[in-house]
Parts: structure tokens; C-alpha cells; sequence
């Protein structure tokens, strides 16, 4: 991964050498500290020439002209001030790394005309910086921009200019744990399935620890035990075993019950006996984003000290073509008891979460329990990638997660389900089936999954389309985005600390 540009805060003044990045509004233009590096104007002459008008996206850059100390100055387009909110200041921060890639000495000065720029829309500002300068590069071995030229193994360096340092940069502490999660769950999805099995995932969450998170890593013979026969079915077909992993941040009051984040782990999924087609299959690496999205938010979580008893379970699997895989035609027993008719091997990630619901459930009592997985191609012909399908049983988790989703961008629509769709996965051998008909692929997923949950107050976000793949955004340039960290971190912090 492309090493993380070092920011630090200072007052706000107008710098004097290397890359000034300055930032415009649509209307008012730049602010007076802004114009305190340009007192003759020519730089305002110069991003006019170039056509630039501050509009929200939109940057500029000259080389400083003589007479200037600077070397480089970026502008970087705000929008209309009025129109300034928490998403704004982070594609703002975006745009402003996009202009400086690695440079050294970069002062970026905090200022909008017309508009406050508060320690939070600091942190935020922030918070878009580093999001946007994730790179998957590791297996590189010849770095360059993205453009072809060769890029320096620095850092860029980033000092952000602001009225308040020292509270923008305790606004930043916060910003950062979560921004870190965003950047763990990319870091896991994109992670090929011959180096990210089921055992290396979970030490990789095993590595939460540090943080002061409790984890535990269920084996399978612990996992037969408590008779997950739903997830070992489709563990059986790889040579690589299962895990379950629990991890546990108490950050909250002794006695309060958790909250509950469950996700799918499937670290490749071939579709199994009903194998998929081979074009896209070598997407299947991300089939683990529900997981990586649970792993991420508890290390958001932990590492911003949520006051919050939160619980995240995680089902890690490998989908598997063999001599011993599961068949279409198999029943088999999950631990609550519920036998299912495998009629489709490549609906797994259901039968995965089957045994990690109802293991969370029963263990836990939480409060609520919200499920990810890269559940159905479904959802992709009904959604397309910019929200993720939301079902549930309960009305207000439901609007919290939309609240939430519109809060962060990373947003969810909500999708009927209820006894009509149920009885689609009813089957002739055994209590359900684990597909349902030609139609409502996604809902009749969901319905199997609400199969597990028992009273508990659920919601599962179908994140097939916004997980992986999906449109590049002023922060996130990768293939994995990282779905779903700062959406539950969100919905965290709004209802259930302190
Ligand atoms: N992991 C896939 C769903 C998926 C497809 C995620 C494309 C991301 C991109 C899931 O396990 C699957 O194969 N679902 C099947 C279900 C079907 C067999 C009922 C699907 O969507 O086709
Ligand atoms: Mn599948
Ligand atoms: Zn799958």
C-alpha cells in the first residue's frame, strides 16, 4: 500500500515555500489569507485563465511565477459555501491529495470564503485526504503515479493550515481510527485469495488485540461441536479449514447487552458443484467484504474508544470445487436446528451466516444485530452499485441505518420482505431450501437469513454492489471501497454511546 501522507496542523497564514494548495469557493473566491500569498492577484489571474471557477471537483495548479517563494500552488474547488457539509469537506480533501500525489512540503490552507471551517470539517477534510491517497500497490514492484511515471517511496507531506490546530487535530484522532478501518477492509478485499485464506484472515483480526479488542478464533472441530453444519458444508470443498472469529470491544457499561455486527467471509467463492462461470470469477476474492467491513469497524471502533459494547462475528470459509464438496441435493443441519436442501452450491454465503446469526444470538442477546455480505448478484440488477439493499425486521434500525447512510454517502435502500417471500424457500425434503425462485433473488436470500435470527432486531445490507467494484469517488480510487465502516461507525455514534 502506497505509504500514508504524514499530516500535520498548523495556524492558519499564508505559506511561503514549496506547494501551496489553496481552496475556493464558487462564489467569493479565495479567502484573505489565500490572497495574502498573492497580493498582485496572478495567481487568481491564472486559475481563471485555466477556467477554473471553484466549482465543487474542479482544481487548477501553475507553477508559482517568478517574484513567488512558492513552487506549485493547486486550487482546489469548494462549491458554493453555503452548500459546505461533512461529505463536501472530505471530497475537498480528496481533491487536494489527487493535486499533490507525493510531493514533499505541501501546506494546504484551510480557508473558504464566505464559510466556517470548523475543527470537525477539518478532520474531515482530513479524513478524505488520506482516504483518497489508498493505493493497492504492495505486489507492485516498479511504483508509479497511476500515470505511468515513477513514484517516489516518500510520503507526502501535508501540513493542513487551519484557525484551531490543536482542535482540528484532536477532531483528526477520531477521524483517523475510522479512516484506518476504512483502509483495513480495503486492504482485505483486495487481498488475493492465495495469500487471504480463512487462517490468515483471522489473524489478521487476531491482530485487533492491540487495541484492546477481544478475539476468538473458533476452529472447526469447536465449530462442529456447537453442530454449524450450514457453514462446514460449505467449508468441506477446500483443503483450506474454516474459522469463526469473535471479537468482542467492551467499551460500553458493564452490564449493557452489545450491539452485534455479523459478516460474510467467503475468501473465494468458485460457486462450488454449481461453479460459476469463469469471466469475473477472479472477483470472488472480495466474496469476504461483509467480514473485512466487521473487521474494519471494530478497529474504528476500538481505535477511537466508542463507548460502546459492540461484538463482531465473522464466518471464513473458502468456496471450493473438490472431491469432498458439498452437492446440490445434500441436506444438511445448522446449528439451530433447521435443516437445509442445498439446491445451489454457489448460495453459500447464506448458509455461512446462518450458523454466525444464530451463534451471535444466542450467545450475545444484542441489542441488535446488523449483518454485511456480498450476498447477490441480485442486488446489483435492482440497485445498480450506489446503495447497498437494506432488509429488516425492525423499523427503527432500519431508518437509523438510512440516516446514517445518508450521513456518511455510503448509502442503503430499503427492500420488502415478509411471509410471500418466505414461502419461496420452503422445500419438499426439508424445513427450507437454499434458493428460492427465478424472481427476488435478493429478497428471498434475505428471507433465508431471517430464518436465523430469531426475535433479535436485524437488518442485512447486501453489499455485492458497493463492496467491491464499485465507481471510483473523490475518496476512494480502489477497486475495494470499504463499504460499510464508516455507514456503522455511524449509526454507532449517533445512537448507541454514551
Ligand atoms: N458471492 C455471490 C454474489 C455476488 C455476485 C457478489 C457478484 C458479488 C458479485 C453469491 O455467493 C452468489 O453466488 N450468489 C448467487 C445466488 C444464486 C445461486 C441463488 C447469485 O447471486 O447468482
Ligand atoms: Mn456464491
Ligand atoms: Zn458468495
Amino acid at each position: 500500500m502506497t505509504a500514508r501522507p504524514t499530516v500535520t496542523f498548523a495556524k492558519l497564514a499564508a505559506p511561503r515555500k514549496g506547494t501551496a494548495i489553496l481552496i475556493s469557493a464558487e462564489e467569493g473566491g479565495l479567502g484573505p489569507v489565500a490572497r495574502e500569498c498573492d497580493p498582485a492577484g496572478v495567481f487568481e489571474r491564472a486559475f481563471a485563465a485555466a477556467d477554473f471557477s471553484g466549482k465543487l471537483g474542479s482544481s487548477a495548479e501553475i507553477l508559482a511565477p517568478q517574484g513567488s517563494d512558492l513552487d506549485r500552488v493547486a486550487v482546489i474547488g469548494a462549491g458554493k459555501a453555503s452548500a459546505l457539509d461533512e461529505q463536501t469537506w472530505q471530497k475537498i480533501g480528496g481533491a487536494a491529495f489527487a493535486a499533490v500525489r507525493k510531493s514533499q512540503d505541501v501546506s494546504l490552507v484551510v480557508e473558504v470564503a464566505g464559510a466556517e471551517a470548523g475543527p470537525e470539517n477539518v478532520a474531515q477534510l482530513a479524513m478524505g485526504l488520506v482516504l483518497r491517497s489508498y493505493s493497492f500497490d504492495k505486489y507492485k514492484t516498479k511504483k508509479d503515479n497511476g500515470d505511468g511515471k515513477p513514484a517516489s517511496d516518500k510520503p507526502a507531506k501535508i501540513a493542513i493550515l487551519c484557525a484551531n490546530p490543536s482542535a482540528a487535530k484532536k477532531a483528526f484522532a477520531a477521524a483517523e481510527a475510522i479512516a484506518d478501518g476504512v483502509i483495513l477492509a480495503r486492504d482485505l478485499v483486495n487481498e488475493p485469495a492465495n495469500i487471504l485464506g480463512p487462517i490468515e484472515f483471522a489473524a489478521k483480526a487476531k491482530e485487533l488485540e492491540k487495541l484492546g479488542v477481544k478475539v476468538e478464533i473458533l476452529t472447526e472441530k469447536e465449530m462442529k461441536k456447537l453442530g454449524m453444519g450450514a457453514l462446514l458444508g460449505v467449508a468441506q470443498g477446500s483443503v483450506r479449514p474454516p474459522r469463526l472469529v469473535v471479537m468482542q470491544w467492551n467499551g460500553g457499561k458493564a452490564k449493557a447487552n452489545p450491539v452485534a455486527f455479523v459478516g460474510k467471509g467467503v475468501v473465494f467463492d468458485s460457486g462450488g458443484i454449481s461453479i460459476k462461470p469463469a469471466a469475473g470469477m477472479e472477483d470472488m476474492k472480495g466474496d469476504m467484504g461483509g467480514a473485512a467491513a466487521v473487521t474494519g469497524l471494530i478497529h474504528a471502533l476500538a481505535a477511537r474508544q466508542a463507548k460502546v459494547n459492540a461484538v463482531g462475528i465473522i464466518g471464513l470459509v473458502e468456496n471450493m470445487v473438490d472431491g469432498n464438496a458439498q452437492r446440490p441435493g445434500d441436506i444438511v443441519t445448522s446449528m439451530s436446528g433447521q435443516t437445509i436442501e442445498v439446491l445451489n452450491t454457489d448460495a453459500e454465503g447464506r448458509l455461512v451466516l446462518a450458523d454466525a446469526l444464530w451463534y451471535c444470538q444466542d450467545r450475545f442477546k444484542p441489542e441488535f444485530m446488523v449483518n454485511l455480505a456480498t450476498l447477490t448478484g441480485a442486488i446489483m440488477v435492482a440497485l445498480g452499485q450506489h446503495h447497498a439493499g437494506l432488509f429488516s425486521n425492525n423499523d427503527e434500525l432500519a431508518e437509523r441505518l438510512y440516516d446514517a447512510g445518508g450521513a456518511t454517502a455510503e448509502r442503503v435502500w430499503r427492500m420488502p420482505i415478509g411471509p410471500d417471500y418466505d414461502k419461496l424457500i420452503d422445500s419438499k425434503n426439508a424445513d427450507m431450501k437454499n434458493i428460492g425462485g427465478r424472481y427476488g433473488g435478493a429478497i428471498t436470500a434475505a428471507q433465508f437469513l431471517q430464518r436465523f435470527v430469531n426475535d433479535t432486531p436485524w437488518a442485512h445490507l447486501d453489499i455485492a454492489g458497493t463492496a467491491m467494484g464499485s465507481p471510483a469517488t473523490e475518496i476512494n480510487q480502489s477497486w475495494a471501497s470499504g463499504f460499510g465502516v464508516r455507514l456503522l461507525d455511524r449509526l454507532v455514534a449517533d445512537n448507541y454511546e454514551g
